[in-house]
C-alpha cells in the first residue's frame, strides 16, 4: 500500500507545497488531467516522476471545454478510484478544486488561442474547445508554478495549442509531450472508451490499424493527401463517421501536399455510435 497524495482543494494550499518543495532544492511536475484515470495517465505520472522529485496530478472536469450538447454532465468522475491508483503511482499531490476555485463569481477572462488551434481539425468540429483548454491550462500552469507539464501525445492538436500558448505567454513551464498508450488491439487509451458498445469497441481497433496502414503507404511513397482521403473513405465503408482523417505537418499542423513537408502526422476523429474517437501516428 503506498502514501495517498496530499490533497489539495485550492490554489493556496498547492502553491504553499509548491513553495515548501522548491525552497528545498526539489523540481515539481504537474500532469493535468479531468480524472477518470486510466493506464494512460499514470504513464504521464511515471514520466514527470522520472523527470522531477515532486509531481501534482490536477483533476479537473474542465465545463469551459465543453460545448453545450457534449458530455460535460456524463463523463466519468471517479475521484476515490482516481485517488487510489495516484497513491500506487506515488503522485505527491492531487489538485482536486471545485469550479468555483478555478472560475468564481465573476470570472470574465477568455483565452483566444491561434496557430495550431485554427488548423482546421478539431477545432471545426469543437469550436469552443480549444479556448477553454487553453483557458483552463494557462489557469492551472500558473496556479502550480511547476517546473514541468506532461501532457498525452493522444490529443495531439491539444499538446501543440499548449505549447503555442505557453510560448505566447511566456509562462515559465516546460512542456513534455508523452507518446499515446495503447490497448494491445492497438486502440489508444481514452477516458471515453467505456461510452464504446461490445460491438462497436470490437470496431474501434480499425481506426490505429488504418493509421499505421496509411503511415506505411505515404512511407513507401503514397502521397500523403490521397493517402488520407483514401483512409477515410476505408473507415467510412466500415461504419465510421469520420469527422477528418488528414495528414498534416507535424510541428505547426499545417495541410502537407509532399513528404518533402514532413515530418508528417496522421490525426483522425472519427464516431462510432455515440463515441467519438481521437488518434494519431507519425508517418
Ligand atoms: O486532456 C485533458 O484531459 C484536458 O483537456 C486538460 C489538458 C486536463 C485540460 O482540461
Amino acid at each position: 500500500m503506498s502514501d495517498a497524495p496530499q490533497i489539495f482543494r485550492d490554489i493556496a494550499s498547492m502553491r504553499h507545497a509548491v513553495a515548501q518543495w522548491r525552497a528545498a532544492g526539489e523540481k515539481i511536475a504537474l500532469v493535468p488531467t479531468m480524472g477518470a484515470l486510466h493506464a494512460g495517465h499514470i504513464s504521464l505520472v511515471e514520466a514527470a516522476r522520472k523527470k522531477a522529485r515532486r509531481t501534482i496530478v490536477s483533476i479537473f472536469v474542465n465545463p469551459t471545454q465543453f460545448a453545450a450538447g457534449e458530455d460535460f454532465s456524463a463523463y466519468p468522475r471517479t475521484f476515490d478510484a482516481d485517488l487510489a491508483k495516484l497513491a500506487e503511482a506515488r503522485a505527491d499531490g492531487c489538485f482536486a478544486p471545485q469550479a468555483r476555485e478555478i472560475y468564481p463569481e465573476g470570472f470574465s477572462t477568455k483565452v483566444t488561442p491561434g496557430g495550431p488551434a485554427l488548423a482546421g481539425l478539431e477545432d471545426r468540429f469543437r469550436p469552443d474547445h480549444f479556448p477553454g483548454v487553453a483557458l483552463v491550462v494557462a489557469k492551472l500552469l500558473n496556479q502550480a508554478q511547476a517546473d514541468f507539464a506532461f501532457f498525452g501525445e493522444k490529443d495531439f492538436q491539444q499538446l501543440a495549442v499548449i505549447r503555442r500558448i505557453v510560448a505566447d505567454l511566456d509562462i515559465p513551464t516546460r512542456i513534455f509531450g508523452v507518446e499515446t498508450l495503447r490497448e494491445a488491439d492497438g486502440l489508444a487509451l481514452s477516458s471515453r472508451n467505456i461510452y464504446l458498445e461490445a460491438e462497436e469497441r470490437a470496431q474501434a481497433p480499425l481506426l490505429a490499424r488504418i493509421l499505421n496502414e496509411t503511415a506505411a503507404a505515404i512511407r513507401s511513397g503514397a502521397a500523403p493527401e490521397e493517402a488520407a482521403a483514401q483512409a477515410s473513405a476505408k473507415l467510412g465503408s466500415a461504419g465510421f463517421a469520420v469527422d477528418y482523417l488528414e495528414a498534416r505537418q507535424a510541428e505547426t499542423l499545417a495541410p502537407i501536399a509532399s513528404r518533402e513537408e514532413g515530418p508528417i502526422r496522421l490525426l483522425v476523429a472519427a464516431r462510432l455510435g455515440k463515441t467519438r474517437l481521437i488518434d494519431n501516428i507519425l508517418v
